[in-house]
């Protein structure tokens, strides 16, 4: 079965395409499908964004799509920047920006998670799944890997940066909300492929 995943973006596919590839699902992009289309992220939730975002796409392929919104929300800026963490500061510059605005805050109040929502359609209907990843923002960027908010998220005393990739999909928002989805197409496509 042919799915079309709304983003091009390289990341976010090897990770739909690893933890869905046992049910013999086949992850597409958005180029790889043809398709060309920027809908503005104008929600006010994850769940809003990612609908808008799988909407804009499924009204020009005819198979299922899937769309996640994602972001990071600090407690002590309560819950920002949240769906704006693309737009926060131009891009690799939201780690020393976040560092400057939480410059004063002291240890105990700078609890954070990242939140995840991905968006389902297909010809039966829609749905969204949603998971999060809780941790702490550090003072100082740590780690090569990752992208965005990655080198000043603290998990354990460790950054998201300082982890490979699999041990990052194996705690975060995104690898918890792509087996939610897992388990959401076994029900719904069946699981004869399936080996987990
Ligand atoms: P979008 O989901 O592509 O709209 O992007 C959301 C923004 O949230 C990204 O540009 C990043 O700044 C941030 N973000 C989302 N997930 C992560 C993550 O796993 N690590 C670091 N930053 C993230």
């Amino acid at each position: 079965m042919k799915l079309v995943m709304a983003t091009n973006n390289e990341n976010k596919l090897r990770e739909a395409r690893e933890i869905l590839s046992p049910l013999g699902i086949e992850i597409l992009s958005q180029a790889e499908a043809g398709v060309d289309t920027n809908p503005e992220e104008n929600g006010e939730t994850f769940a809003e964004n990612a609908m808008i975002k799988a909407a804009a796409v499924y009204e020009l392929v005819q198979c299922p799509v899937i769309a996640d919104d994602s972001g990071l929300c600090v407690d002590a800026l309560n819950g920002a920047p949240g769906v704006y963490s693309a737009r926060y500061a131009p891009k690799g510059e939201e780690c020393q920006t976040l560092l400057k605005e939480m410059k004063h805050v002291p240890d105990d109040q700078r609890t954070a998670h990242f939140q995840c929502c991905i968006a389902y359609i297909d010809a039966e209907g829609y749905g969204t799944v949603s998971a999060s990843c809780a941790g702490k923002i550090g003072y100082e960027e740590r780690g090569e890997n990752g992208f965005g908010y990655d080198p000043v998220f603290l998990y354990n005393g460790t950054t998201l940066a300082e982890m490979t990739a699999d041990q990052k999909n194996a705690i975060s928002h995104r690898g918890a909300a792509l087996r939610l989805l897992f388990e959401v197409f076994r029900e719904r496509y069946g699981d004869k492929h399936a080996d987990k």
